[in-house]
């Protein structure tokens, strides 16, 4: 007799998975590095973690038993998280507040496992972040679509929580992922107010701060007590396989989810907790990775047009340009799969980040190499016939 699947565990897949896969499978059967594919799919920093970081791991892989460490964390990496609040936002935040997680990824399940119950309904902006959506569902949570476009910056509005009926959290990301916008702390602080004053759980994922192109990215920490801010090493600080992420708590939920975590991860893994402690004060070799992803965003904001990709807002931060390609399909997944196959070009089709108008739109990320941007840039000028 066959067995079933959990009906929660039919969630939409994380597309830009699926294209990585398809992408790397074609790598491993081409023989020259022309027939490899130019990885613009994936939203991971083409260079690793800083030397201090990898000479940290080295000293603590041998220095180290690595057993579990306490459920939030090593007390040495949390006070380090704290003393950046200070450093880089002015803040100050309880050591208590601040849990280690493997990736922001964790850090989602638990602070939804913690903040909302089966039903619960949370707002976020389409197009967003996919993982939001499809982690909300596999936990029975209601996911309230807000439809954003250019007119409001892609980002949640007032006027479209009000508009949105009634609500038990709103998510939001600053630096947003697929488009690169920011809200202002004016906005951010509205949000957040907007949300406490209602008894709406807010949550801030901040994991692009610090990849900024012009004024710096604003902590919603500040907006409101209730606030859950998320963030990770994976971005900023070029540390994506590393798994290791964190969170600031608001007080009511710091017990929750330390018996949460207890029980689903016992502990954040050990040796990229000994290694994270240096990358606070990797400033200048983090600050030349963001010189280099903004050199990566004019190149492709340059070319791209020659090969008719025309339509997209000039990201203020992260690493990714979220094109409209109406003009030149109206199924971007399928427009995908042609450009990996005839152009060796990897890229998300905007269905990852908005099941309902995504079909009109593709993601580039431009966290690679330099190289990668020039090659990509050619592939694709002579795929669309400018070339
Ligand atoms: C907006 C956003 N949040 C969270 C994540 C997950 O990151 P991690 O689990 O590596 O910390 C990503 C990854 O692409 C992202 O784009």
């Amino acid at each position: 007799m066959a067995l079933k699947a959990a009906r929660r565990s039919a969630i939409a897949p994380f597309i830009v998975m699926d294209v990585l896969q398809a992408a790397t499978a074609r790598d491993r059967a081409a023989s020259t590095a022309a027939g490899r594919s130019v990885h613009l799919e994936i939203g991971q920093p083409g260079t690793g973690a800083p030397r201090p970081v990898l000479d940290a791991a080295a000293r603590a892989l041998y220095a180290d038993k690595l057993g579990y460490t306490e459920t939030f964390g090593l007390p040495l990496l949390r006070e380090s998280i704290r003393t950046h609040y200070r450093t880089a936002y002015g803040a100050d935040v309880a050591t208590d507040r601040i849990v280690v997680t493997t990736g922001s990824s964790a850090g989602f399940i638990l602070a939804f496992l913690a903040a909302f119950d089966v039903g619960d309904r949370v707002a976020l902006a389409a197009p967003g972040y996919p993982a939001y959506r499809n982690i909300l569902s596999a936990l029975g949570i209601e996911v309230v679509s807000l439809p954003v476009d250019s007119r409001v910056r892609f980002q949640p509005t007032v006027e479209l929580l009000e508009a949105a009926g009634p609500l038990d959290g709103l998510i939001v990301a600053s630096p947003a992922n697929p488009t690169g916008t920011m809200l202002s702390a004016a906005q951010l602080a509205e949000l957040a107010d907007w949300c406490h004053r209602r008894g709406v759980r807010f949550v801030s994922d901040e994991i692009y701060h610090g990849i900024v192109f012009g004024g710096a990215a604003s902590t919603a920490l500040a907006s409101s007590p209730s606030t859950i801010v998320i963030n990770s090493f994976s971005k900023y600080y070029a540390m994506t396989g590393w798994r290791l992420g964190w969170m600031v708590m608001p007080p009511d939920l710091i017990r929750p989810v330390e018996v949460l975590a207890q029980n689903l991860f016992i502990s954040p893994p050990t040796l990229p907790q000994h290694a994270a402690i240096a990358a606070f004060a990797c400033t200048d070799e983090l600050e030349a990775k963001v010189a280099h992803y903004r050199a990566n965003r004019d190149l492709l904001i340059a070319e791209l047009p020659k090969s008719g990709f025309v339509d997209f807002a000039p990201p203020d931060g992260a690493f990714y340009l979220y094109c409209d390609v109406g003009h030149m399909t109206n199924d971007s997944a399928v427009f995908c799969r042609r450009m990996l196959d005839e152009a060796g070009v990897a890229a998300t089709p905007g269905t990852d980040f908005d099941p309902s108008r995504g079909a009109r739109y593709v993601r580039f990320s431009f966290a690679g190499t330099r190289d990668d941007m020039s090659e990509a840039t050619r592939r694709l000028a002579r795929w669309r016939g400018a070339g």
